[in-house]
């Protein structure tokens, strides 16, 4: 390191942040996600703005440009996440969620690879010190990490997806971790276990046959040498998770799995004056309403439209409600629509007492920092987790849209309305934005320890122990025929013993000759 000597170490001692030698770091994020990006967008501005030299391949280059923040542009290659899904739930639903993420995936490495500017990064054999990459849907930029020899820090904006358990050595076990896709949270009754034990190792296979394959090959058309995706992935240094416990739940990670829930969110910023106006002229305060941006008006059935409606007939705050129409049945007076709205902003007032929402985790982030109750309502993709977490964790309550009517809906928000409910969230927001060391902080430390030690690797023994071995199979057969053959054995002797079989043929034997003496004699 170039410190200007003793006085700068001592000074180090004091402000150890502006002492890190600056770093060239390489972010790889070729899935053209908007709100992953949005995540990661800050985090990787965090980066530059404290001195390290930051390059960055993404769909989402800077609007203005910012010092030691460089982007290799992907924009315009493939079409921006957003399509349309149905309004309900069903296993249809997450096969059609398998199909996109194998499509997107392997189409984001195609894209990746064949760019002219990205090749330049192997081309120009450009230095860096470390790779920063979205761990998500494919696994293509740890063949170019492998190129370039370069330390990978695995980064995601969710909780960790089904086919990456393995690799991190987190253990999966259907009975007590909440599986993404799928109800049950960490107490999942008999047909919950077996349903998440059937879409997981879908799930799994999927991954390794289809995207992984997919992408090994794609490589091959670049690189002649790139090995098995999946030990490249064993060899992840830190991967960044968007999890905390405090909303997330206590789970199982090894030590390089480092939660950092939270730094998306920023400061809140004043209202614009129409909404603020209506919001503190609100009586008995507001609800905000939010189904995300994927979920659409036109694909909402009226008579789901009509129950909620009703319901919030009967409650005396005024609603906020993110909606892409300009009206809803009825013009209710106390109903603000928009189809865009600060959420965060209007999160942070305190006259803002419930939050309808889809259970998208920033969303749900936002509440949780903001102290807002939740009424969840999951649709697709991983909400119905982030619902979970939310039930679990006392940030609010779910509701299921098969279950959405007057009565029930009505029942949810008078729960999360109730003062009690509502103070005991401000606490969990306190609890949760009380730690050690900030989110950003953690996220920018660890990837910086990656490329400070880049000769280390702290993946978890679970994730490269041979399957045999992780559930004990091997133990548990020696054991199993150990057991068996004393039963066999057992059966055999006792069976020998007491055959009442060979007790009546010896007696007839006997007799037989007993006769036979009799008739000899
Ligand atoms: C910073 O990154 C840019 C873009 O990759 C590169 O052109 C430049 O040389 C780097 N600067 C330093 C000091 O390494
Ligand atoms: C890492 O290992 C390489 C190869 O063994 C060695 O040349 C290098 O000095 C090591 N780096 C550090 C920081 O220890």
């Amino acid at each position: 390191m170039k410190f200007l000597g003793p006085i700068s170490l001592i000074l180090c001692a004091f402000i150890s942040v502006n002492c890190v030698e600056a770093l060239n770091i390489l972010g790889i994020f070729p899935h053209a996600g908007k709100s992953h990006f949005f995540v990661f967008g800050k985090y990787l501005r965090e980066l530059a703005a404290r001195g390290h030299n930051v390059t960055v391949v993404s769909y989402f280059p800077l609007d203005k440009p910012i010092k030691n923040y460089y982007d290799i542009s992907l924009a315009g290659k493939t079409k921006i996440v957003g399509g349309v899904f149905p309004f309900k739930r069903s296993y249809w639903s997450i096969i059609q969620v398998s199909w996109y993420l194998v499509t997107s995936g392997t189409e984001s490495c195609s894209l990746l690879l064949s760019d002219k500017n990205v090749q330049t990064l192997w081309k120009d054999n450009s230095h860096f010190d470390v790779m920063v990459t979205e761990q998500f849907n494919s696994d293509c930029s740890l063949g170019l990490a492998y190129k370039l020899g370069l330390p990978v820090v695995g980064i995601n904006s969710h909780v960790v997806v089904p086919w990456h358990y393995s690799r991190f050595g987190i253990p999966y076990n259907p009975s007590f971790v909440t599986f993404q896709f799928l109800d049950g949270g960490t107490k999942p009754t008999f047909y919950q276990r077996l349903e998440r034990t059937i879409f997981n190792a879908y799930f799994n296979l999927l991954y390794k046959y289809f995207c992984q394959a997919y992408d090994q090959n794609t490589l091959a058309k670049y690189f002649n040498d790139i090995p098995p995706l999946e030990d490249l992935a064993r060899e992840i240094k830190f991967l960044l998770q968007y999890s905390t416990f405090t909303l997330t739940g206590s789970t199982l990670l090894p030590a390089n799995v480092i939660e950092v829930n939270g730094y998306h969110v920023e400061e809140a910023k004043p209202l614009p004056k129409d909404i603020l106006t209506f919001i503190e002229e609100s009586e008995h305060g507001v609800i905000y309403i939010s189904f995300g941006s994927i979920l659409k008006a036109a694909t909402t059935p009226q008579d789901k439209v009509e129950e909620i409606l009703a319901v919030l007939s009967k409650l005396p705050q005024r609603v906020l409600w993110k909606w892409d129409e300009k009206s809803l049945p009825g013009n209710p007076k106390n109903i603000y629509l928009s189809n865009w709205f600060p959420q965060n902003d209007i999160l942070a007032h305190p006259k803002v007492l419930a939050f309808y929402s889809h259970c998208g985790l920033l969303g749900t982030t936002e509440a949780i920092h903001h102290g807002v109750p939740v009424v969840g309502m999951p649709i697709f993709g991983d909400q119905p987790s982030n619902a979970n977490f939310i039930e679990e964790s006392g940030l609010g309550v779910q509701i299921q849209v098969a279950d959405l009517n007057t009565e029930n809906l009505l029942k949810k928000f008078k729960t999360i309305l109730d003062p009690e409910f509502r103070s005991k969230v401000k606490s969990l927001s306190k609890a949760w934005r009380d730690r050690p060391v900030s989110a950003m902080d953690s996220a920018v430390f660890w990837t910086e320890f990656a490329a400070r030690y880049r000769n280390f690797t702290f993946t978890s023994p679970a994730a490269t122990v041979p399957a045999y071995q992780y559930y004990a199979l091997d133990i548990l057969s020696l054991f199993f025929v150990i057991i068996l053959t004393f039963i066999l054995v057992t059966i055999k002797v006792l069976k020998s013993l007491l055959s009442p079989k060979k007790i009546v043929k010896n007696k007839t034997k006997k007799q037989y000759n007993r006769s036979n003496t009799l008739v000899t004699q």
